[in-house]
């Protein structure tokens, strides 16, 4: 019943791990595949070892949302490759591989390394708003997009997903950019440019100065992209919506927007306590009963619908 698909990979239920939140060892991502996850995404990896930026590097700002700006820091990719390795000897489910890169030639060396631990497809961050040369820059052109796929694309036989950003005025430049370069599907979305001033000391909070927002709070800016995408190219581009889940409603709104799976951050890191991680399997069985209630045998029948009755 909660089955579903991106492409060729097959997913038992339809939520996965997010990028960046958990995903940084194979024993974290072990744990939270073990707690019910379909999927897993790796904190996103680089070519070296990153340290990332000096704290603060997260504001919380209550409501369950929050600012980051965390630079990235990730163990580099040669590293990761056994964690992965890892991963796979001890779970079935499939695992995403993050990565970035400054340019074209870095995404490849990156991917031609993780390669080596056959991950079940790769997502490609182009989309990170506190990147400065490894992040959302990238995202804004759409020919260095396309060839970073396209290239990425030869370099691996597995499916290769490209996670967008909001912060621009027409999602669909850069994801038709990716598609033109051969992507498999579009991730939607990576966290929405924003910053907190402290008023006692006058001066931004994260030592980065702005960050990232994520949470409930920007769940609305991401439904709305996930629908304009299904808009533009209906189903035969599987879309992962991510941004701002915390209920097993917003899972079902994703998917009537036109989402064929969904991703999980911040509600799991930063909303409550570690019993969080129990989301996935009360999620399941919210969703099931809300299925069989409304008379639906699949998931993927609420794919879309949204648009079909607003049609009507
Ligand atoms: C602490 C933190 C670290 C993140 N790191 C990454 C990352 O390494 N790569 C990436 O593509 N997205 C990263 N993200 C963005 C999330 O994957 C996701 O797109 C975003 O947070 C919106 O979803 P959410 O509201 O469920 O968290 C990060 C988010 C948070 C909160």
């Amino acid at each position: 019943m909660l089955q579903t698909k991106l492409g060729v990979i097959q997913l038992e239920n339809p939520f996965i791990l997010a990028s960046g939140v958990l995903g940084v060892n194979a024993a974290l991502m072990l744990r939270i595949a073990n707690a019910g996850a379909g999927a897993i995404t790796t904190k996103s990896i680089g070519l070296e070892p990153r340290e990332g930026y000096n704290n603060p590097t997260v504001v919380e700002l209550g409501g369950g949302n929050i600012l980051n700006a965390m630079g990235l820091p990730n163990p580099g990719s040669k590293d990761f490759v056994e964690e992965i390795k890892e991963f796979k000897k001890q779970s079935v489910k499939p695992i995403f591989a993050s990565i970035f890169g400054k340019d074209c030639q870095e995404f490849c060396e990156v991917a031609r390394i993780i390669n080596k631990a056959q991950p079940s497809a790769f997502e490609l961050n182009i989309s990170c708003p506190h990147g400065g040369k490894y992040g959302a820059i990238i995202g804004q052109d759409s020919a260095l997009v396309e060839e970073i796929t396209r290239e990425v694309k030869q370099i691996t036989k597995k499916p290769v997903f490209v996670k967008i950003s909001p912060n621009l005025t027409d999602l669909s430049v850069p994801a038709e950019a990716a598609l033109a370069g051969g992507a498999d599907g579009i991730v939607l979305i990576n966290t929405l440019r924003a910053m907190a001033i402290d008023i006692t000391y006058r001066m931004p909070i994260l030592a980065n100065k702005f960050g990232g927002l994520s949470g409930p709070c920007i769940k609305p800016v991401a439904l709305k992209c996930v629908f304009d995408l299904y808009a533009k190219f209906g189903k035969k581009v599987p879309i992962i919506g991510v941004g701002g889940i915390s209920s097993w409603q917003d899972v079902i709104e994703f998917f009537l927007a036109g989402a064929s799976a969904v991703q999980i951050g911040t509600a799991l890191a930063y909303y409550g306590n570690v019993e969080q991680i129990n989301l996935f399997s009360d999620f399941a069985e919210k969703i099931k009963t809300y299925l069989k209630q409304e008379g639906f045998t699949s998931i993927t029948e609420l794919i879309g619908l949204a648009h079909e009755n607003s049609e009507m």
